[in-house]
């Protein structure tokens, strides 16, 4: 790092021996897509919110947490892999880049909010593909009972009312017990009610689920989602949701009965709920035929133009523009390691927007010296114009030349 600060949203934070924000990345946290009118990100978001009628939305929170936030908070064990420097954004050793929206489940819950939903920019270290990008967006949302008879009622009247809404449509549901011996209630949870809790988020996120994917299921066809039990260390009973769209399952979000520690930590004392979290990109671009996960951050008019707020409409690619590929082969010093997270980060930042895929094409040790080598291929394209043979190898150097000075590695 050239200074000894980075700069976040106005803040400055100090760097040190932690610190792995990228440039790259630090470029991307003031856009804030799900905000951005007729963007298809906030638009889904808009459906979204439309769908939880009577629960507060927030979207103002800043990406920076710490780890205690992000993780120990929400009963994270020490050793998550989630935790280490090749997996998640640090700001410095303090300091990080909230990885999902759950960061902020403690705050809302202390507001005293029984309905709420938040949206927010969300880092990941990850490979480079199409679909994967280390920025994406989640929607996190959450109700909460009174653990009374009043709250009882409360739930069963929510259910019977949601039950009758989904009676008339069209739609399958594979569903799991809403508790058992492998996703058991918690101690201290009055059973009944937390099957009816656990039964009242299956009902309103099938509902929600209706409402975004109904219309582009076949004709006659009903459209079919499916529970499967799952593990959060911050809910119990969890469940993830996959969705049954143009041929293929997706899975779509995580969800749970909150655990008690998180609203004993809010301050919420005698009350029960249900979270659910859930990725926009990945719904985004079944919804709108967006075929390549960098669109969503283009500033192409020709992809802008094409989206109006609150309407799904099918994106029309203009021309795919050719792809060209590099490969770079290298020895790395002995005894060290590169994790593939590290390389496509230096990848990122060198190349920006214009790497549509990196892929490991060969990994060898040499059984004599011992030394390990490396093949990653590089793929190129830009989504907006052709590339010239010459720029293309021009970056190609650059990346090079990084490897080199960054982890010493020897070209073959
Ligand atoms: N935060 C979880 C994730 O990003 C999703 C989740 C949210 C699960 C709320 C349960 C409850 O994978």
């Amino acid at each position: 790092y050239s200074s000894k600060h980075v700069e976040i949203l106005g803040t400055e934070y100090p760097v040190d021996e932690v610190t792995n924000v990228t440039p790259s990345i630090l470029s991307k946290i003031p856009l804030r897509l799900h905000t951005k009118p007729s963007h298809p990100l906030s638009t889904l978001r808009g459906l979204i919110e439309e769908h939880f009628a009577g629960f507060s939305h927030v979207s103002s929170f800043s990406p920076v947490v710490s780890p205690f936030k992000n993780f120990d908070e929400l009963s994270f064990p020490k050793d998550h892999p989630g935790r280490a420097a090749t997996d998640s954004y640090y700001v410095n050793k303090d300091m990080m880049l909230r990885t999902h929206t759950s960061a902020h489940e403690v705050e809302m819950f202390r507001k005293g909010e029984m309905k709420w939903l938040l949206t927010a920019d969300v880092y990941r270290r990850d490979e480079i593909d199409g679909s994967h990008y280390p920025v994406f967006h989640q929607v996190e949302g959450a109700r909460i009972f009174d653990a009374s008879p009043e709250g009882l009622k409360e739930v069963r009247e929510s259910n019977e009312f949601l039950e009758a809404q989904l009676a008339k449509s069209n739609i399958l549901i594979e569903d799991v017990p809403h508790v058992s011996p492998t996703n058991p209630v918690q101690e201290g949870h009055d059973p009944v009610l937390s099957e009816l809790v656990a039964k009242n988020l299956k009902l309103s996120l099938n509902g929600m689920i209706l409402k975004l994917f109904g219309g582009g299921a076949e004709k006659g066809e009903p459209l079919r989602v499916r529970w499967i039990e799952a593990y959060f260390p911050f809910t119990s009973p969890s469940f993830e949701v996959e969705v049954f769209y143009q041929g293929k399952w997706l899975e779509i979000l995580g969800s749970g009965v909150v655990i008690r520690h998180t609203l004993d930590t809010a301050g919420v004392q005698n009350k029960i709920g249900w979270a659910f979290g859930l990725g926009l990109e990945r719904i985004a671009m079944v919804l709108f035929g967006i075929p390549d996960i960098r669109l969503f951050w283009s500033q192409d008019e020709r992809f802008h133009s094409q989206f109006q707020q609150g309407k799904i409409t099918t994106f029309k690619p203009y021309s795919k523009f050719p792809a060209c590929y590099k490969d770079v082969s290298f020895w790395l010093p002995n005894n060290t390691s590169l994790h593939e997270n590290d390389f496509c980060d230096l990848v990122r930042d060198t190349a920006g927007d214009l790497v549509e895929d990196v892929k490991k094409v060969d990994h060898f040790v040499h059984p004599k010296t011992n030394r390990t080598s490396l093949c990653y291929r590089i793929n190129y394209r830009s989504m907006d114009r052709s590339l010239s043979n010459e720029e293309v190898n021009e970056i190609q150097g650059q990346v090079v030349s990084e490897l080199k000075n960054r982890f010493g590695v020897e070209i073959r």
